[in-house]
């Protein structure tokens, strides 16, 4: 096989150098079909934690599992050829050590063969990432608003109104930056601090509700698909899946009633 494929994988190298160029453009995946769909206009596709609320009915990202991740990645490996592919480490997966975090993190690489880890900001955050970096792990971090925090924090709440918190935010994301992180998802910070971050650094920053000052733009693919009733404010849906899902089963369930499904062009014909 030629080693110069025309449509080879990007690398976090590209990632990097996108920075001051071109808005990266990245959606999460936990599906192959998803990711087949997502794989030609994406950057980077992320398996995130999410998974959990989106397709398994959780209420929060704290109780899914390294094995889930898992699981969710290989399908995603499966269907994108192009994107940059990143899972997340999930709650209890790293937080304990560098070791720990090293652990999950193999598994994850091995397992998956996607390219990288993401991992939520906490006071050991900087001393995990470099020891995975020099272990060959990139990592993506994720600072601002942190979904793993919710028992703490008790809400999912916009942070970064008062200096103290601004202050705390920029911080981390040199830290993050410092320790060897390839880029960094920006969640759910107010809009002039985001622009403050992607200053700060000189690596790429991924915004979620932190404006369009980041560089790039990641979204839950589901929420901008329209597959739910709500979406936070920073959402905007591009489709109605939700509505377009129950037009059809209502069709389907009134023509399997009324006995016209399925007709002749869905049946063998005997010759
Ligand atoms: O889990 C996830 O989907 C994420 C995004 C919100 C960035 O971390």
């Amino acid at each position: 096989m030629s080693l110069a494929r025309k449509n080879r994988r990007k690398t976090t190298v590209d990632i990097v150098r996108a920075k001051g160029r071109e808005n990266l453009v990245c959606l999460t995946a936990y599906t192959a079909p998803m990711a087949e769909a997502l794989d030609p206009h994406c950057d980077l596709l992320l398996v995130g934690d999410s998974v959990g609320m989106v397709l398994h009915g959780m209420k929060d990202t704290t109780t899914v599992t390294l094995d889930m991740m898992i699981l969710h990645g290989q399908a995603v490996m499966r269907g994108a050829e192009k994107a940059l592919v990143v899972v997340d480490l999930p709650f209890g997966s790293y937080e304990e050590s560098p070791e720990v975090a090293y652990r999950s993190s193999l598994r994850v690489i091995q397992e998956v063969a996607c390219q990288a880890v993401k991992l939520e900001y906490n006071h050991q955050a900087p001393e995990t990432i470099r020891f995975l970096v020099e272990r060959g792990i990139p990592v993506v971090g994720h600072i601002g608003l942190l979904p793993q925090f919710v028992n703490i924090s008790g809400g999912f709440r916009v942070v970064g109104r008062t200096d103290d918190e601004r202050k705390r935010v920029i911080d981390s994301a040199i830290a993050v930056a410092e320790a060897g992180a390839f880029a960094v998802v920006v969640e759910g910070v107010v809009c002039d601090l985001a622009k403050d971050i992607t200053a700060a650094v000189d690596i790429p920053t991924i915004g979620i509700g932190a404006s369009a000052d980041c560089d790039g733009q990641i979204l839950v693919t589901d929420d901008m698909l329209g597959q739910f009733a709500w979406s936070p404010k920073f959402v905007r849906r591009y489709a109605d899946i939700r509505g377009a899902t129950a037009t059809a089963i209502e069709r389907f369930a009134t023509d399997v009633r009324n006995g016209t499904f399925p007709g002749e062009a869905e049946m063998y014909l005997p010759k």
